[in-house]
């Protein structure tokens, strides 16, 4: 039972003393959060990873965050994900070996441009390695609009992966909108990579399941129902959806969009239900509610994560096995890092 298992867990946290760190996803479920040193968005995280000493980083959320956590840690430092099931669709649809063909056709198509690729931390490591190599580099969703003024300072065009909402949001931001294509190289219907490359910023055609879910009526609802709601969501979400709602932020932003609420405000919130439903125990002052009610998805590859892999994984380390290492081959670790610190330096 969960209070068998929170003492098993505790156990082997105490065993493992200072050499133990766990970090985990917004994302994750109450059972996976309560037992993590630092819970926070993907920068956040990706931060406490790079400032870790402990020898085990224990990661409670996706592959693609587990494995930035082992680029950015030391050699000597081991990174586990409970699950390796935990692979986020999104990431998956920008494939480093199709965006590479990509980039041949769209750097031919437009020889005289500089384009710089921008990846967002959704991403597999051998992607962000590419972004490195073709000088580019690594975004999350707090800091999307600082690295591609930052890619604009360097060149004249961006190709944005794989999530094609966030850097549609993110052109806007930057009075950009003017000049976006999205961009799906296979489609036999779709634009060329001459005309995508006549537009500053390029889109590849990534989304994620979770955010594409909210729709405009999903805000008039609940605007219906709450005539004093406020609306903050994920940029994630569809264009449409940001711009009806009151405020957008990664993770981070929309958990402190509640912790500065008056009290007796209400608030719906745009993201996966595992967050939400985090805000609403922690913030019982404030009136959370889904935006979507009941139709809020939780992300099937966070949920992968179940606190019984958790204990065992930390059970087997006491035990001294070290079970579910995330590795990443050391060239593309190096390459990788390279995009990844031109993020966090700016
Ligand atoms: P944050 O970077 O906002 O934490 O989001 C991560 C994520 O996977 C959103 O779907
Ligand atoms: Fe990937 Fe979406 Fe899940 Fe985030 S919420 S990990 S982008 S599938």
């Amino acid at each position: 039972d969960e209070d068998e298992r929170t003492e098993r867990i505790e156990a082997a946290k105490r065993e493992l003393g200072d050499d133990l760190v766990i970090l985990g996803h917004n994302y994750q479920r109450r059972e996976i959060v309560e037992h993590a040193d630092f819970v926070g968005d993907s920068y956040q995280l990706s931060v406490e990873a790079a400032e870790a000493d402990a020898e085990y980083v224990v990661f409670g959320g996706v592959t693609f965050m587990a494995e930035s956590a082992d680029i950015i840690t030391d050699d000597d430092q081991t990174v586990i994900l409970p699950s390796m099931e935990a692979s986020c669709p999104m990431a998956g649809m920008a494939e480093a070996l199709q965006v590479d063909a990509a980039w041949a056709e769209i750097t031919a198509a437009a020889p005289d441009a500089d384009i710089v690729p921008v990846t967002y931390m959704n991403s597999y490591a051998d992607l962000k390695a590419f972004c490195a190599e073709q000088g580019g580099a690594v975004c999350t969703s707090s800091n999307a609009h600082e690295v591609f003024e930052w890619a604009f300072d360097r060149g004249d065009k961006v190709l944005f992966l794989p999530d094609k909402h966030l850097g549609e949001n993110t052109a806007h931001r930057l009075g950009m909108a003017d000049s976006v294509a999205e961009w799906d190289p296979w489609d036999p219907e779709g634009k060329s990579a001459a005309e995508v490359a006549e537009s500053d910023i390029v889109l590849w055609d990534g989304y994620c399941q979770v955010h594409e879910r909210f729709r405009v009526d999903h805000v008039e609802r609940i605007r219906d129902e709450y005539p004093d709601a406020k609306v903050v969501v994920h940029p994630e979400c569809r264009r449409e959806v940001v711009e009806a709602a009151d405020r957008a932020g990664s993770t981070a932003t929309i958990t402190r969009t509640i912790e500065e609420a008056d009290p007796g405000e209400t608030w719906a919130i745009g993201t996966e239900i595992h967050l939400t439903n985090h805000l609403q125990r922690w913030h019982p002052e404030v009136n959370v509610v889904p935006l979507c009610g009941e139709a809020c998805m939780d992300c099937n590859a966070m949920r992968q994560i179940d606190p019984n892999y958790l204990t065992w994984v930390l059970e087997e380390l006491v035990a001294g096995r070290e079970r579910n290492v995330i590795e990443v081959a050391p060239r593309e670790a190096e390459l990788a890092n390279v995009a990844m610190e031109r993020m966090l330096e700016i």
